[in-house]
């Protein structure tokens, strides 16, 4: 479902310093695969996540999505691609502050052209399962970070995508809602879907698939914590 080969990227500050961050990444995702990477603050998790996601341009290497080769295709369609493929939780949540949480869900499927009472529906659901639902009238500067967290958490699964890319996802949340989150995204797992998790607390998340870990810019196999799911 995913698969990418040789990602290679260094920040360039103006006046700064090169900051290598990515030294040649592979990673491979089937469908039903939940894969966590671990690593520390500033290691590359965001970075590798984003080149993943085609939310950023790697300085070399490639991305495929099934078996499309997505990140050699011009910017719109790899945007088309991102639409039709990646459910993308952010480390900063990205909310709109001006729309309620319940509206915030629901506009993911407004930009795949979807809309309607079944949608909303859908998106209350998603919200009941991660213990949101009652705060789905307030705006998001009246949400916690954990609910917002959530909250962000259904908008990036409501059109069902068969990639899910989650930042951090649990970073914000207590041990019981963390857990509410890994376990949904085990069942998306599950489902069928390839899921992809950065994260410092790869604990969280096992049983996974495979656990590697990001370090000087490599992914190296994290055998402690190598569970297979049964
Ligand atoms: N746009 C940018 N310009 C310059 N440097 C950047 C940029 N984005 C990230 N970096 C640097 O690249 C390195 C990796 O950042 P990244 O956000 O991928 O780390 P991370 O592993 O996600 O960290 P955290 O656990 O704190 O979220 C850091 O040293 C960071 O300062
Ligand atoms: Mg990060």
């Amino acid at each position: 479902m995913l698969r990418a080969r040789g990602l290679v990227k260094t920040y360039r500050a103006p006046a700064g310093p090169r900051i290598p961050v990515l030294d040649g990444v592979d990673v491979d995702v089937k469908a039903g695969e939940l894969v966590v990477v671990a690593g520390a603050s500033g290691s590359g998790k965001s970075t590798l996540l984003n080149l993943l996601g085609l939310l950023e341009d790697a300085d070399a290497g490639d991305v495929w999505f099934a078996d499309e080769h997505v990140s050699a295709l011009g910017r719109s369609a790899r945007s088309g691609a991102r639409g039709r493929f990646v459910g993308f939780v952010f480390q900063s949540f990205l909310l709109l502050p001006s729309l309620t949480a319940l509206d915030n869900v629901v506009l993911a499927a407004r930009y795949v052209g979807r809309s309607g009472p079944e949608t909303r529906r859908r998106a209350r659901e998603l919200l009941e399962e991660l213990g949101v639902a009652e705060r789905h009238e307030h705006y998001p500067p009246q949400l916690s970070g954990g609910e917002q967290q959530r909250v962000a958490f259904c908008r990036a699964v409501l059109n069902d995508p068969p990639l899910l890319l989650a930042d951090e996802p649990t970073g914000n949340l207590d041990d019981a809602n963390a857990h509410v989150i890994a376990e949904a995204l085990r069942r998306r797992a599950a489902a069928g879907g390839a899921v992809v998790v950065v994260t410092h607390r790869p604990e969280a998340f096992v049983p996974a698939t495979a656990v590697f870990r990001i370090e000087n810019g490599r992914l190296e196999g994290y055998p402690l914590k190598k569970e297979v799911a049964p």
